[in-house]
């Protein structure tokens, strides 16, 4: 997908048309001077259509927090792949946390919606992550596995190309406490394994939970970890920018 570092805002439900419109606008300003980072954003749908106005034509790329994996259909609440693509849009994040856990997305559910966007040609964002009693009973590496075995088991191979995975561990999002260079090493390292196995180690791996340009550099010097998938630190201009100096290095 790219070979520089990818810098992802997940503007969660912040932020409406017009100042997701203004953040788009200045992002894609700082984006001009950037040689080892990528920036993509992640706004609600409803203000997709502004912010890709923005980004046109720039490096900035845009797209949803979640997709269904039909084309059309009566599916209440929901956006599909050809909405998205109608918009210019280049992804969708599938399997966040707060979709998971707040929403009830069951894992199978999440696949679903990540093998459906692959088949259509749409860039995923995969996100993954234990949650804190899971860590703590020693299942990590199980519930990574668990959330990425059956995508990579059915995803064409051709379809590498357009994913993306996020680790993220539950406890980590939006908490302030952000997981060890250690414990994130590990989970990279493992999660390299799998990739490694299906014939996909060139898909980029994000970390996500409470980064901030406090704890960037850390984190965005680690080998495995080919950038971040930021909420509460992406809301600001002066918030990104100081996470894209520290991923220029
Ligand atoms: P956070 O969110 O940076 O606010 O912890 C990260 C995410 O949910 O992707």
């Amino acid at each position: 997908m790219t070979n520089k570092n990818l810098l992802v805002a997940n503007w969660k439900m912040n932020l409406g048309p017009s100042k997701s419109a203004q953040l788009a606008r200045d992002l894609r300003e700082l984006a001009n001077g950037l040689k080892k980072t990528e920036i993509w954003v992640a706004p609600s749908p409803v203000c997709l259509p502004a912010v890709l106005e923005q980004v046109k034509g720039s490096g900035v790329r845009s797209g949803a927090q979640n997709v269904h994996w039909a084309a059309t259909g009566a599916f209440t609440g929901e956006v599909s792949v050809p909405m998205l693509q109608e918009l210019s849009a280049d992804f969708a994040i599938t399997g966040h946390s707060e979709r998971r856990h707040q929403f009830g997305e069951t894992n199978e559910l999440v696949v679903k919606r990540s093998l459906g966007a692959l088949s259509q040609g749409l860039g995923v964002i995969h996100c993954i992550g234990e949650k804190l009693d899971e860590r703590e009973r020693g299942e990590t590496n199980a519930v990574l596995a668990r959330q990425l075995e059956p995508l990579f088991a059915e995803a064409r191979a051709d379809s590498f190309g357009n994913l993306v995975i996020a680790y993220e561990p539950v406890w980590a999002i939006g908490t302030g406490k952000v997981a060890s260079v250690e414990e994130i090493r590990e989970a990279h390292a493992f999660i390299s394994g799998i990739l490694g196995k299906y014939g996909a180690a060139a898909c980029p791996v994000l970390y996500g939970g409470s980064v901030t340009p406090e704890n960037y550099a850390g984190i965005i010097a680690l080998d495995l970890v080919n950038g971040a998938l930021v909420g509460g630190a992406s809301l600001t201009l002066e918030g990104m920018r100081k996470l894209a100096e520290i991923s220029e290095g």
